[in-house]
């Protein structure tokens, strides 16, 4: 892609705006926001994103860039891509495509083509849902109370009962290779007896597309129409292909994003019929995990837009498993969560269409902290009557507090199950201690002041940065090609060399040698000011010349010590003579 165009992508682009789009940001400064980092689990704000100089830093983990890093980090794809994202959500028409590979050509042709074939089958699906075959499949979702406006909104569809109906309709129009990769169809390969023909992988079956974030159609999920053994199971899924990876996405995200801004929670479900109820019935805020316990990928996805969580998974025993897991792994990734356990043993999509929205509502408000929800199924699995009993729901709970990365909430769990289990709250508290040890380390890097940076240093960092031309700028480099013995042996000295060697710096990230240096740079753009002046520059220089001297002094102090007990009289004279000529330049100047 041609450099050119990223430039002028990056000139349009308001890194504040494109962030946001990812993060909750809110105003930290006149010109900077700030917002719960999303490349490292935290739970208060240490990622800033600086709207004059457009880039981001977070001083907890030390990641910084600009806009487009952001997007390759957060989308996880290539540079050329980001450009491209970021035009694109800019509304800048794009030029045509290249590549830096042929094999990222074709990745990337692959992906496209798999998209569109999904979004064919997506229409595909609701299109037969209309047909005469899909009466039955109508009348089911009708006694589902799945409204036509729901149909719509979730785009649900039928396949029919047939095995090459849907490969005759799609054959014409994609390549083989399109079609196997999808995951849409199935073959018997010829060495296993089978032609080698595909056949459609969803037959007879309530198909939901499955969306990403952005609401493109990435794989489905469909349902038997049947209860019977020939059916197959209750729920097929595609299996992973280059677009889709189960445990990666939530289902609904792309519709309950921006209602999870607003209510500052997600609503977690564990069926897509769940979400799908909850959803129509107005509580838009809702995602569903299908069926499995949430896993880490999932949780990233979910801190970038909130950081608390109802959890109202089913009341059986597969639901309660998959919610404590779910919860263990919330907790520890500093969410508040809060659990419903709905009365009558009713899943929330039967709970919202039997006793109606104000009930589910009510039931939302009475969700428990996690840690109540925790202690009462403990006393479930083990009624603490026993010391036996005692232990178990001992052992039990005492995984989830360590979890806990507040010492203060942990403290107080413990507290509340040493009540309520009737174990004398100081062993408790003791055996957690012990199991502390166990717990992760926080490796969170501190941001680091080591390096320790002097003021005339930050001065060149920026005026290097500075656009080619700018007085500060050519002085700068001038001054430090006359006279490299200057910034050599300096804190920034390699960042300094980096800077000077490089014709232009587009992401002065990019050359900082470590994280320290990271975190240095990103403070000293934070903190200066635009413009600065050449005598400013001029002070810089002056600055390091004297501090140049003061170091020979040290040294030279040190050196006449040795010298001194070494008895060795004409280094000492020698010394002595240039020591005197020193204090006398450092006095006078
Ligand atoms: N699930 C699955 N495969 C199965 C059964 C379930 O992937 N064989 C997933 C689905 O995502 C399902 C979720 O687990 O939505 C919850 O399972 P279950 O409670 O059995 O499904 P319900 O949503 O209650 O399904 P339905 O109401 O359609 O019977
Ligand atoms: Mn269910």
């Amino acid at each position: 892609m041609a450099d050119g165009f990223a430039q002028s992508v990056k000139q349009q682009a308001d890194i504040v705006r494109i962030v946001g789009e990812y993060v909750r940001l809110t105003k930290g400064g006149a010109q900077s926001f700030k917002g719960l980092c999303p490349f490292h689990k935290e739970k208060t704000p240490s990622f800033n994103v600086q709207a004059v100089q457009q880039f981001y830093h977070c001083f907890g983990c030390g990641q910084s860039g600009d806009v487009f890093t952001f997007v390759q980090k957060m989308e996880n794809i290539s540079f050329p891509e980001a450009v491209r994202t970021v035009a694109q959500k800019c509304g800048i028409p794009l030029p045509k495509r290249e590549f830096s590979s042929p094999e990222e050509a074709q990745a990337s042709r692959l992906r496209s083509k798999l998209l569109e074939i999904h979004e064919q089958a997506c229409l595909y699906f609701e299109e037969q849902l209309q047909g005469p075959e899909a009466a039955r499949a109508r009348e089911y979702l009708t006694g589902r109370g799945l409204t036509a406006e729901a149909i719509t909104a979730f785009r649900i569809g039928y396949a029919p009962d047939s095995y090459s109906t849907m490969r005759d309709r799609f054959q014409s129009g994609f390549e083989e290779e399109v079609l196997r990769g999808s995951g849409l169809f199935s073959a018997k390969e010829q060495a296993e007896g089978g032609s080698g023909t595909m056949y459609a992988r969803f037959r007879k079956r309530i198909t939901f597309p499955i969306r990403n974030e952005a609401g493109r159609v990435i794989a489905f999920t469909a349902r038997a129409l049947d209860n019977d053994e020939k059916a197959g199971p209750k729920y097929l899924n595609s299996p992973e292909t280059p677009l889709y990876t189960k445990g990666h996405v939530l289902f609904n995200l792309d519709k309950a994003k921006q209602a999870i801004r607003q209510f500052e929670f997600a609503l977690l479900v564990e069926g897509q019929m769940d979400c799908i109820s909850v959803y129509m019935a107005g509580i838009t805020n809702v995602l569903a995990t299908s069926g499995t316990a949430f896993t880490e990928a999932q949780v990233r996805l979910l801190a970038r837009h909130t950081r608390q969580v109802v959890v109202n998974f089913d009341p059986d025993t597969a639901g309660a498993n998959a919610a404590e897991k779910s919860i263990a792994l919330l907790i520890e990734e500093g969410f508040s969560v809060k659990v419903v356990t709905l009365e009558g043993g009713l899943d929330p999509d039967r709970y919202v269409r039997e006793r109606g929205t104000p009930a589910y509502i009510a039931a939302l408000r009475g969700a428990r902290r996690h840690s109540d929800y925790l202690i009462e199924r403990a006393r479930t699995l083990f009624p603490p009557v026993t010391p036996d009993a005692k232990v178990k729901a001992l052992n039990f709970l005492l995984p989830h507090m360590q979890h806990i990365p507040s010492r203060i909430a942990r403290d107080e769990f413990a507290a509340d199950a040493a009540q309520k289990l009737s174990i004398d709250s100081a062993l408790l508290r003791q055996e957690l201690k012990q199991a502390a040890f166990a717990r992760r380390a926080d490796v969170r890097p501190k941001s680091s002041s080591a390096l320790g940076w002097s003021e005339a240093e930050k001065l060149l960092l920026r005026a290097l940065m500075l656009p080619a031309g700018q007085p500060a700028r050519e002085l700068a480099r001038q001054r430090m090609t006359e006279e490299p013995s200057l910034y050599e042996g300096l804190a920034a000295s390699a960042l300094l060399s980096a800077f000077l060697e490089a014709e232009t710096i587009s992401n002065p990230f990019d050359l900082a040698p470590d994280e320290s240096s990271r975190h240095l740079l990103a403070a000293v753009l934070m903190n200066g000011g635009q413009e600065i002046q050449t005598q400013q520059v001029e002070d810089a220089f002056h600055s390091l010349r004297h501090s140049r001297l003061e170091r020979r002094q040290r040294e030279l102090r040190r050196s006449l010590a040795e010298a001194e007990l070494r008895n060795d009289s004409a280094t000492v004279q020698e010394l002595m003579t240039e020591k005197m000529a020193l204090d006398r330049v450092l006095r006078d100047g």
